[in-house]
C-alpha cells in the first residue's frame, strides 16, 4: 500500500448513494482516501449536502453558465486541479465530458455505470436489460475515456433478473452492489495496485487483464485464465 493517502476528487449529479458508501467505507477504515472535494452541475444534487455533512469541500458549476461544453468541462477541471485531487470518481455525473478537456485526466477518472458494460451505455439501462429479456444484469466500474461509458472496464458486478422485476426493482437491487463495487475498485486505486493500459486494457499488479475483476460476496474475484485470486490479498 502506498504511503500517503490518495487525494480523491467526486463528481454527481443527483441522490449520492455511490458517494455516501464511499465515505462509508473511508469511515470504515477500508479505503485510504481524503476526499478532497465534491462537484456538481446541480446546486440541489443531494451528494452536495451528503459531501457537506461529512466536511469535504462542495462546489457548483452550472453549465448554463457556460458558452459551450468545453468551456464548462474546461472550467470543471480547472476546479478539480485547484483542489490538488490525484483521482477522479464519477459517481452519477450525468453529463458527457468534453473528449479534449478530459485527455490529462484518462487513466485518473473512473466511473461507475449500471449495466454490464459493453452493454448498454448510455441511459435507462434497467429497462433495455428488462426489454431484451436478459438474464441478468450488472455494474460496471470502468476508466474514463472520450468514447461515452467506453473506457476499459475495470470490475463489474452481476446479477440475476428475478421474475416480477421492474425497471425501479431492478435498479434498486443493483445499487447495493454499485455500493460495493465502486468502493472495492477506489481501493485497488489507492493501493496503486490498477493502471490504465493505453488504449484499451487495465493491469492488476502490472499484469495486463483479458477479464474485468468480478464483484464475488464483496470481494473483487480475479477470474483472469491462470490467474484465479482474490484481490483482498494485498
Ligand atoms: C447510479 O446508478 C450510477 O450507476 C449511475 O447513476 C446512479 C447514481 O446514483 N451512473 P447515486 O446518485 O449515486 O445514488
Amino acid at each position: 500500500m502506498s504511503a500517503s493517502r490518495l487525494s480523491v476528487a467526486v463528481l454527481a449529479s443527483g441522490r449520492g448513494s455511490n458517494l455516501q458508501a464511499l465515505i462509508a467505507a473511508r469511515d470504515a477504515g477500508e479505503l485510504p482516501v481524503d476526499f478532497v472535494v465534491v462537484g456538481s452541475d446541480k446546486a440541489q444534487a443531494g451528494a452536495l449536502q451528503l459531501a457537506r455533512d461529512a466536511g469535504i469541500p462542495t462546489f457548483t458549476l452550472n453549465p448554463k453558465d457556460y458558452p459551450s461544453r468545453r468551456d464548462y468541462d474546461l472550467a470543471l477541471f480547472r476546479r478539480l486541479d485547484a483542489s490538488g485531487a490525484q483521482v477522479l470518481v464519477l459517481a452519477g455525473f450525468m453529463r458527457i465530458i468534453d473528449g479534449e478537456a478530459l485527455k490529462p485526466w484518462v487513466g485518473r477518472m473512473i466511473n461507475v455505470h449500471p449495466s454490464l458494460l459493453p452493454k448498454y451505455r448510455g441511459l435507462h439501462t434497467h429497462r433495455r436489460a428488462l426489454e431484451a429479456g436478459d438474464a441478468e444484469h450488472g455494474a460496471s466500474v470502468h476508466y474514463v475515456t472520450a468514447e461515452l461509458d467506453g473506457g476499459p472496464v475495470i470490475a463489474q458486478a452481476r446479477i440475476d433478473i428475478l421474475p416480477g422485476d421492474d425497471e425501479h426493482v431492478l435498479a434498486q437491487r443493483l445499487l447495493a452492489f454499485e455500493h460495493q463495487l465502486l468502493p472495492a475498485v477506489l481501493r485497488l486505486i489507492a493501493q496503486d495496485r490498477l493502471a490504465l493500459l493505453p488504449p484499451d486494457r487495465i493491469a492488476l499488479d502490472g499484469q495486463a487483464q483479458s477479464e474485468p475483476l468480478q464483484l464475488r460476496n464483496g470481494v473483487l474475484v480475479d477470474l483472469s485464465p491462470a490467474r484465479l485470486s482474490t484481490t483482498r490479498s494485498g
